[in-house]
């Protein structure tokens, strides 16, 4: 006889979404996400804000989410809800949460890594074509984080190179501030640069050694780039906004690209996949699925998946409650939650 599938509650409240998800076995039956247009206008996540909102939505969204999924709560088996990293007034609120839930319910709790989660949604049973075979790469691009992992097995990872400044989505977001666009900019830096020229400006490229990343120089490139030709050109920021995008955006991808190339060269490791809210870059999405034609193996997930969701946190929950990796309910949310 075959176990019943367990019945899986995720929550996530890292940042500026919050969201859950219900999970049966691999198949995700509701994922909710209630984003917080209220940081817009500030250009960035302001924290406290972040805090306020997610207090308003985590009841409607939880509820929602079991709504959807036709799932009530006796028949949930266990709790996954993100640790950390992220931002602690924002972590607190999702952790108390499902800690009191879990308490109430007599159910166990597991805490989860939510850049480890962003991995573990390939496994989501839409998540993509592919089902990755352990070892593969991953590459891990978000707004607060630029890693190559060697995912050994669901819970054993291995970073292998990581970026020793900005992240890639904090390079897409800068830099569209610098073009007067709002925040988060890099969706806008994709829209914009299918219409624009790739080749049309070019930046100053990094020499990091090994697997690291950097992206401090780009930024610094690009604001000088650009003011040197509004001397000629005053407008140039609203004039030239495609092909700026489009270049701005190639770099950042080529920088990622040339990494992930050497990253399988040295390990001779050949199914590689993304993860994070850069994971949805159409660009991006586009030179890897290119890397068929090269052997490799690519698994890009769904855009649902890409950006923050608690799907991949109730699918997270779901390997380290196999494993037996329960938490108590001394757990506190970890903003700097190691790997
Ligand atoms: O994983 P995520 O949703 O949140 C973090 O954990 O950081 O990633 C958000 C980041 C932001 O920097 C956002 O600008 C970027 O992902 N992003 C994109 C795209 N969609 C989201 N960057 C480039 N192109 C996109 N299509
Ligand atoms: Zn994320």
């Amino acid at each position: 006889m075959t176990a019943k599938p367990k019945i899986i509650l995720g929550i996530e409240s890292s940042c500026d979404d919050t969201s859950a998800a219900v999970l049966v076995g691999n198949e995700i039956r509701a994922n909710i996400i209630a984003g917080q247009a209220v940081h817009e206008k500030f250009g960035g996540v302001v924290p406290e804000l972040a805090s306020r909102a997610h207090q308003e939505n985590i009841i409607p969204v939880v509820q929602t989410a079991l709504q959807t999924a036709q799932i009530s709560l006796s028949d949930l088996d266990a709790i996954a809800f993100t640790q950390g990293p992220g931002l602690m007034g924002s972590l607190t609120v999702g952790t108390s949460f499902a800690k009191a839930l879990a308490l109430a319910l007599g159910i166990p709790l597991v805490g989860v890594h939510h850049m480890k989660a962003h991995i573990l949604a390939h496994f989501i049973d839409d998540a993509s074509d592919l089902k990755p075979n352990f070892p593969f790469l991953c590459l891990t691009v978000s707004g607060g984080h630029t890693q190559i992992v060697r995912v050994n097995d669901a819970l054993d990872m291995q970073v292998i190179g990581s970026t020793i400044d900005d992240a890639a989505g904090e390079a897409f977001d800068k830099a569209a501030k610098m073009l007067g666009l709002p925040y988060p900019g890099g969706p806008l830096i994709d829209k914009y640069a299918q219409l624009g020229n790739p080749n049309a400006f070019e930046f100053a490229k990094p020499q990091i050694k090994d697997l690291d990343f950097s992206f401090s120089g780009l930024k610094t490139s690009i604001l000088y780039t650009l003011q040197a030709a509004e001397k000629q050109e005053p407008n140039l920021r609203q004039d030239k906004r495609n092909d700026l995008c489009a270049s701005i955006q190639n770099s950042i991808v080529s920088i990622l690209m040339a990494k992930l190339e050497k990253a399988v060269k040295e390990t001779g490791i050949q199914t590689v996949v993304i993860a994070g809210g850069v994971s949805a870059n159409s660009e991006l999405r586009k030179r890897l699925l290119a890397k068929k034609d090269a052997g490799w193996k690519v698994g890009i997930p769904k855009m649902s998946y890409c950006t923050d969701n608690a799907a991949m946190i109730a699918m997270a929950g779901s390997f380290y409650l196999a494993a037996g990796h329960t938490v108590g309910q001394y757990i506190a949310a970890d903003p700097r939650l190691k790997w």
